[in-house]
């Protein structure tokens, strides 16, 4: 379907022309002054330098042709020169009838389809989830899911960090704590068992100490550089304990992004590319793009448009340990070969904005991508607490993410159960799906590159710009559309009928306003724009809902008319929050 604005537009570049003026002059805008007019164009004020006319007479000579056209109810020509417009009430029908009928509610799928990676999730094995690997899980599920709406083949990829140097401190814990495992002997022949000789939770306990001896002790972090170089190289018995490592960890981060509603379609991970590494330096040498540079390998990607330095990208450190920069490129030339994506997109923090711009220069200037293959990286704030700093608990450690969620559930749940009686699991259940909106909601209604505060008492409020307040709303939706079917109406039987009032006619024009919503949240990466449109949409169904009288409405027609107006607003509210990544209950 073609979005109503372009329908509007060409009503008044037609309009301009038949006056006898320049029809690009037509530009139509919704009106910033929804009081006086629902569109408008500013066009006969531009069109008055060329013609050297004064802007009201063009204006009027427009305004007079547009009067007659059937897609407008009201056009009036206002001093200075503007032309003030509002809809015809049939038109609007029409429109929204349409777009009712439409199963994509009126958003055309992208002609030609690209094929997009989404790189987000990024947790880091072995180690526990926390609030910082939040906001990567929350957007990039959000961007995927709208990039597949409007039409993309669209891939999302956890990227998991396996290779680094955690890897060598976890081993090297477990070597000090069992060093008789087989694992450990060199001379050792035979299969490894398959049972891990840790736990999840011991895991969780091994990398944090491992870490913080590996600060205090420099003969400790040589040992593990070491097993980390071993582990790249090859060796056996660490491969397998890392396999094992993995299997225990995957499992675990599976559970924990399955409680978010994010779904990945492949579980690869740094380690993927280690094959690729050894051709890749030696190609990088061979071309002349990589040299040494005081034992390391290195390639030059700073620009002269520079305003700031940027260091060359270490491809390879003076131990010959691959890096995070290594991994990255290597993972693209797996990327190219087996998915060749037209685009792909970087969810992390923006600190590493820096890594990025490396990684993605170097892979241009040694041609590990093609010249039109998009990159980019968007890099997204800090969530803080509320005293302004990154988020913690309340004794002052890392927030781990299932303790937030714990947090925000019982939060809910006691505003579920406070009003009125409820059965206790349900209320349970309802909690948690009304607790992860929140939490959605309050993340994704940032523009994504700001720091946010989390407010615990903000985001599980159920009045003003939140989850609970959406699915409130949508909730309320489908209990008047629960009654209306018990007292025997059938909701595919209802056609939206004409406005009958202003607030009537106001939802109308909003829900005219989903495309052109998808489309922009789309183009910009930009999931805050459906939050801010699903805010705009609820507060406008809300204030219908209050003036009218739907279901003791006397004349049946009338009645079904906004049963299918609540019917399409509840379809255009959950397509909404199924791109953002969160679902409605049945009741809350
Ligand atoms: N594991 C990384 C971290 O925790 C994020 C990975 C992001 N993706 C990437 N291709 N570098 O910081």
């Amino acid at each position: 379907m073609e979005p109503i604005l372009n329908l509007i537009n060409k009503e008044a570049v037609r309009a301009f022309e038949a006056a006898g003026y320049d029809g690009s002059l037509g530009k139509v805008t919704l009106s910033n002054r929804p009081d006086l007019c629902e569109y408008q164009c500013n066009g006969a004020m531009a069109a008055a330098k060329k013609y050297k006319k004064a802007p009201i007479l063009i204006a009027g000579d427009v305004a007079a042709i547009l009067e007659k056209s059937e897609v407008f109810q009201e056009v009036t020509a206002v001093n200075p020169g503007f032309i003030n417009m509002k809809l015809n009430r049939e038109f609007l029908t029409g429109y929204l009838q349409d777009m009712q009928a439409d199963e994509n509610l009126s958003v055309e799928k992208a002609k030609e389809p690209k094929t997009i990676m989404i790189d987000y999730g990024g947790a880091n094995v072995a180690k526990p989830l926390h609030v910082g690997h939040l906001r990567s899980a929350i957007i990039g599920e959000s961007v995927k899911r709208i990039a597949r709406y409007a039409g993309h083949k669209v891939i999302g990829d956890v990227h998991l960090g396996d290779w680094g140097l955690q890897m060598g401190l976890i081993i090297t814990e477990v070597k000090k704590r069992q060093p008789d495992l087989v694992y450990f002997d060199e001379n050792y022949q035979g299969e490894y068992p398959t049972e891990a000789p840790f736990t999840i939770s011991e895991l969780e306990e091994i990398y944090p100490t491992a870490s913080g001896k590996s600060k205090e002790d420099p003969a400790y972090k040589e040992e593990a550089l070491e097993a980390t170089a071993k582990l790249q190289d090859g060796v056996r018995g660490y491969r397998a304990l890392w396999q094992h490592i993995l299997n225990v960890s995957i499992t675990d981060l599976k559970k924990n992004y399955g409680n978010l509603n994010v779904e990945f379609d492949l579980w690869k991970k740094e380690s993927d590319a280690q094959p690729y590494i050894p051709d890749m330096v030696e190609y990088m040498k061979k071309e002349g793009y990589a040299y040494m540079d005081q034992g390391a390998l290195i390639v030059d990607v700073k620009e002269e448009t520079d305003t700031k330095e940027v260091p060359p990208c270490m491809i390879l450190k003076t131990d010959g340990a691959a890096l995070y920069t290594t991994t990255d490129l290597a993972t693209l030339i797996d990327r190219m070969k087996n998915y060749h994506p037209d685009e792909i997109i970087y969810l992390t923090d923006k600190r590493q904005e820096m890594h990025f711009t490396q990684v993605f220069r170097c892979a241009r200037k040694t041609k590990l991508v093609e010249e039109n293959t998009v990159l980019k990286h968007i890099g997204f704030g800090t969530m803080n607490g509320k005293d302004g700093k990154p988020f913690k608990t309340r004794t002052g450690g890392v927030m781990r993410l299932e303790w937030l969620i714990d947090d925000i559930n019982a939060e809910m749940f006691k505003k579920i159960t406070e009003n009125h009686s409820v059965d206790e699991a349900e209320a349970r259940e309802t909690a948690k799906i009304v607790g992860l909106a929140a939490i959605k909601y309050g993340d994704l209604s940032n523009q994504a590159s700001k720091d946010y505060i989390f407010d615990v008492d903000k985001f599980t409020s159920f009045e003003g710009n939140t989850g609970p307040y959406i699915l409130y709303t949508i909730v309320r939706i489908k209990s008047i559309l629960a009654k209306y079917q018990v007292a025997g109406g059938v909701l595919q039987n209802g056609r939206i009928g004409l406005a009958a009032s202003a607030s009537e006619k106001s939802l109308m024009l909003e829900l005219t306003r989903f495309a052109p919503t998808i489309y922009q949240a789309y183009e910009e990466i930009a999931p805050h724009k459906i939050c801010s449109y699903i805010y705009d949409l609820a507060n406008e169904f809300n204030r219908f809902y209050h003036e009218t009288k739907i279901l003791s409405e006397e004349n049946e027609e009338q009645r079904a008319s906004w049963i299918a107006l609540l019917d399409l607003t509840k379809r255009v509210l959950e397509t909404c929050i199924d791109l953002l990544g969160f679902e409605a209950p049945e009741r809350m």
